[in-house]
């Protein structure tokens, strides 16, 4: 019998796995340009010209860049007309930010469900959420993966609700040949640290609908319009606007993102082949329409049951100990964060009745995803060699194998 890392045996793996971001002289080299031009914000010309270059490549006709995902999620329920008293759809397996935007237009959360083989909004459990006072559903591309965009619009059209997409995971991402972002009325993208393209932080927000497309650019800068003067100020907007440094190194980053995106796409198929054969393993749902995943996250599902009921916790602490980068991502999820469960929604947290008690709230798959079932690679994981994903799975199998010393 192999002894187990976390046991004090040798780890399957003592090499790293590759660190993010990865960078070159290219991304100094063009701030270096930003810096000597002496233009570092809004008249400068490389902020218009990545979001011309990232809204074509996401096949959308208007793309506005901001200073993170979160604002572009704002400014996006904001320019689609949301605010109090409005309801919105979102899932509840997903990163906060999805849910706070819609509560900072002062709207109101419904959670629904995740596919329990896709980890995205359950299309069979969206009309059930649905009221008078629904405006918009908020499908997230969690980990990359395109929602299932056949039901979703075609539910938003039956009841005339907005569709925004939160693909702040899905850069490149594909339903049925065509990119994500602009499915629906618009979506968002982002470019924080952790994500497959970064400046640090940033955000983009894409629509093929013009007077949305301008709207949403006078929100991003204080309320400006195309051709008006520079105090001349039409809308509540803010200053969300993104500087040149981080447009520069967003179009490097972009220059050498489709051979990183084939790379982490084809580790993620080579680990689906070989985790489907390993017991109390479960690999997500394969979908002819998915026709790119961005994998921003390789997610795989844990049967602590076929593991001898040792726990997601302590099997991913086996896991680390074997050299594998693996988390279990989210704690718990969104219904059951404090925020929720306070309903923290009113002045300096104060708690208010917006008509929904999260509390009472039950979405098992979403519970269950984050107790017992989720484990999270990151990106750059991906981003090695296919021996490298034997390693992983074979640090699995070595945990499968002697679960009992851990029991
Ligand atoms: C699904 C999802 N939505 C929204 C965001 C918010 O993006 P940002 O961190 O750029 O504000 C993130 C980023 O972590 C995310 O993963």
């Amino acid at each position: 019998m192999t002894k187990l890392a976390i046991r004090g045996g040798t780890p399957v793996r003592t090499k790293g796995f590759p660190r993010w971001p990865v960078w070159s002289e290219a991304e100094i080299q063009a701030l270096t340009e930003v810096v000597k031009s002496g233009v570092w914000g809004i008249d400068g010309e490389r902020v218009p010209a990545f979001e011309k270059t990232f809204a074509a490549y996401q096949e959308a006709k208007h793309g506005i860049l901001v200073n993170s995902g979160t604002t572009a999620l704002e400014i996006a329920l904001k320019a689609a007309g949301i605010g109090p008293g409005d309801e919105v759809i979102v899932p509840a397996y997903t990163f906060v930010a999805t849910a706070s935007a819609v509560l900072n237009v002062g709207a109101i959360v419904r959670f629904v469900d995740i596919d329990p083989e896709t980890y995205n909004i359950d299309p069979t459990k969206l009309e059930k959420a649905i009221t008078i006072r629904t405006k918009a559903i908020l499908p997230v591309d969690f980990s990359g993966r395109p929602a299932d965009y056949d039901a979703i619009l075609e539910i938003a059209r039956v009841h005339d609700l907005l569709v925004i997409e939160d693909s702040a995971q899905g850069w490149g991402a594909e339903w049925r040949g065509k990119k994500v972002g602009a499915l629906g009325l618009a979506g968002i993208f982002s470019f924080q640290s952790s994500k497959n393209i970064t400046s640090g932080e940033g955000g983009i927000l894409l629509t093929n609908d013009d007077e949305f497309a301008a709207l949403a650019r006078s929100y991003m800068n204080c309320g400006r319009v195309e051709g008006g003067l520079w105090y001349e100020h039409h809308y509540i907007g803010g200053n969300y606007r993104m500087t040149e440094f981080q447009a520069a190194v967003l179009q490097v980053q972009y220059d050498r993102y489709e051979p990183m995106l084939k790379k982490r796409q084809e580790n993620a198929h080579y680990l689906d082949e070989k985790l489907s054969k390993v017991r109390g393993i479960r690999i997500m749902r394969s979908d002819p329409r998915i026709t790119s995943h961005a994998y921003h996250l390789y997610i795989f599902r844990y049967n602590s049951d076929e593991f001898g009921g040792l726990s997601k916790k302590k099997f991913v602490e086996a896991l680390q100990a074997e050299g594998i980068p693996a988390s279990g991502g989210y704690g718990y999820p969104l219904h059951k964060q404090p925020l929720f469960q306070k309903r923290a929604f009113g002045r300096k947290g104060t708690s208010v009745d917006v008509g929904v008690d999260y509390k009472k709230v039950r979405l098992p798959v979403a519970e269950k995803a984050c107790a017992e079932e989720a484990i999270w690679l990151d990106q750059e994981t991906l981003l090695s060699e296919k021996s490298d994903m034997d390693d992983i799975v074979e640090a699995i199998v070595k945990i499968q194998q002697n679960t009992e010393v851990l029991l």
